[in-house]
């Protein structure tokens, strides 16, 4: 079932909305129903939107313009391009029952998080920016990334980071 937008959802776009993305190329990563890469289009952004899932590319193309592009890819395998800016909402919670492609990520929930951090580099343009949602439910470590926003749910706290000195 393709992810509709929530809480990490929303503040992702608050993270992306408050950057400067005129003329940028953006990737939205994961894009679901592409809910980010319609925001980041509306900021006059050239769009990049990926997701794993075939589902959520197909719902991505119906709700976006012709001129965003939608790619089915397992992250960057099938991405040629590099990028401005990159977006991710990961997969972020510990795997449980129920859990699917879209909410759960490995043992510590970092699983997807780890491998985007690791590939995103070789896509990225000098002087890029990357924006990620981090819970404090999974594992991934953060320190030195800057914190843009964050908000407090009852059982979490989600946060959007700017990834720096990983690179
Ligand atoms: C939490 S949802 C976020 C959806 C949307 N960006 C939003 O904020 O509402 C995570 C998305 O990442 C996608 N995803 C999970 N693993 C992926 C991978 N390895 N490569 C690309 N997309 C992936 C899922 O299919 C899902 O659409």
């Amino acid at each position: 079932m393709v992810y509709r937008p929530r809480e990490d959802s929303r503040l992702l776009k608050q993270a992306v909305t408050s950057l400067d993305l005129e003329d940028k190329k953006f990737l939205d990563m994961g894009t679901g129903t592409g809910y980010i890469a319609e925001a980041a289009l509306e900021q006059g952004a050239d769009v990049t939107a990926v997701d794993i899932d075939p589902e959520a590319v197909d719902r991505a193309r119906d709700r976006l313009p012709s001129n965003a592009d939608v790619i089915q890819s397992d992250l960057f395998t099938d991405v040629q391009n590099d990028f401005d800016v990159m977006a991710f909402n990961p997969p972020y919670l510990p795997e449980s029952r129920g859990g699917s492609t879209a909410t759960v990520s490995g043992r510590d929930g970092a699983r997807v998080s780890q491998r985007f951090l690791g590939e995103c580099t070789d896509h990225l343009e000098d002087d890029g920016v990357v924006v990620l949602v981090v819970s404090s439910r999974n594992g991934l470590a953060t320190e030195g990334f800057e914190t843009l926003c964050a908000t407090d749910l009852w059982f979490e706290r989600l946060k959007v980071v700017r990834v720096q000195d990983r690179f």
